[in-house]
């Protein structure tokens, strides 16, 4: 059923064959045929793997797997392993028509949106699932029993089905790209993750599917997570490195704003253990819930 691995792996332009007619590919026999065309063609692809309820960032996944490939396979899948008991699957924005109009004018190739039943036959209890050590013991792996576990499952998945030649990702989830990073090493994925930049709204919010559960207040508020960031990376780099106690202070600061603080943590980019004086690549790391919305964001920071 799975198709075979590529591998060789360059991630490189084969062709100039970007198409602009988005082909729709419901279940994984249709995926199958559009594979084999591309095979035909020896054309390269990036895979951008998203829930649905596109916004700005995602296009921007896919306009850069564009860039890098000659053609996109975006997927769109509620993961529901991915979600835990008190979260918000069934209220999660389902938008297909919108989205399939917003990846055909991006130029996108192939749009995979599988049925549950497509994805776990018997059932997600029944499902195998990959695990990744270490990196997800933190942050929203504490937060979230389980959750790393159905994204590194449910993206392992379509590593297999689609065999992309690189796979593209938001950097707003810092930990899931570190996660999956580590998941494609251990496991051997002929396949280059790529990293995108965080897109925001003009105050500065990070963009999020999650934004639209937010009320006019609240979305008022909300930019003040990043400028929380801002005001560390901003002590950061002018020397301090006493983090545990801006975090701190970052923290009654939202919860001041009226946020729910979940963590703010500066880490290690490379282990995901809290930083140390002398650490050079670290992120600052922050979640938060505003009324029923958990927001995340992140900023990375190279020092010399
Ligand atoms: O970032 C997301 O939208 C999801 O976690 C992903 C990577 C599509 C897996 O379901």
């Amino acid at each position: 059923m799975f198709k075979p691995l590529k591998t060789a792996n360059t991630p490189a332009k084969n062709t100039v064959m970007h198409e602009h007619e988005l082909r729709l590919a419901p279940n994984i026999e249709a995926l199958n045929n559009e594979l084999a065309r591309f095979d035909m063609e020896g054309a390269t692809i990036a895979l951008v793997p998203t829930m649905g309820n596109l916004h700005e960032g995602h296009i921007s996944l896919v306009k850069l797997g564009l860039e890098l490939a000659d053609a996109v396979i975006a997927t769109i899948f509620v993961n529901p392993m991915q979600f835990g008991p008190n979260e918000d699957l069934d209220a999660y924005p389902r938008t297909l028509a919108d989205d399939i109009e917003k990846l055909s004018a991006a130029g996108c190739s192939v749009l995979f949106h599988p049925s549950t039943d497509e994805i776990y036959p018997e059932g997600i209890p029944a499902h195998t699932q990959v695990s990744v050590p270490g990196l997800t013991d933190a942050l929203c792996g504490a937060s979230r029993p389980g959750h790393f576990d159905g994204v590194t499952t449910i993206v392992a998945k379509l590593f297999n089905l689609v065999g992309p030649d690189i796979a593209i990702f938001g950097e707003k989830d810092l930990q899931q790209l570190l996660v999956i990073k580590k998941m494609t090493d251990d496991m051997g994925f002929p396949i280059e993750i790529v990293g995108a930049p965080i897109a925001r709204a003009e105050d500065g919010l990070a963009l999020s599917s999650r934004n639209g559960y937010l009320s006019p207040e609240e979305r008022a508020i909300a930019p003040e997570l990043q400028r929380q960031l801002q005001n560390i990376e901003r002590s950061i780099l002018a020397g301090r490195h006493d983090f545990e106690a801006m975090a701190e202070n970052a923290k009654d600061h939202l919860a001041e704003t009226g946020f729910e603080p979940d963590y703010i943590e500066i880490r290690n980019r490379d282990d995901l253990k809290l930083a140390s004086e002398g650490d050079k690549r670290i992120a600052i790391f922050a979640a938060a819930k505003l009324g029923k919305t958990r927001l995340i964001d992140n900023i990375q920071i190279d020092l010399q």
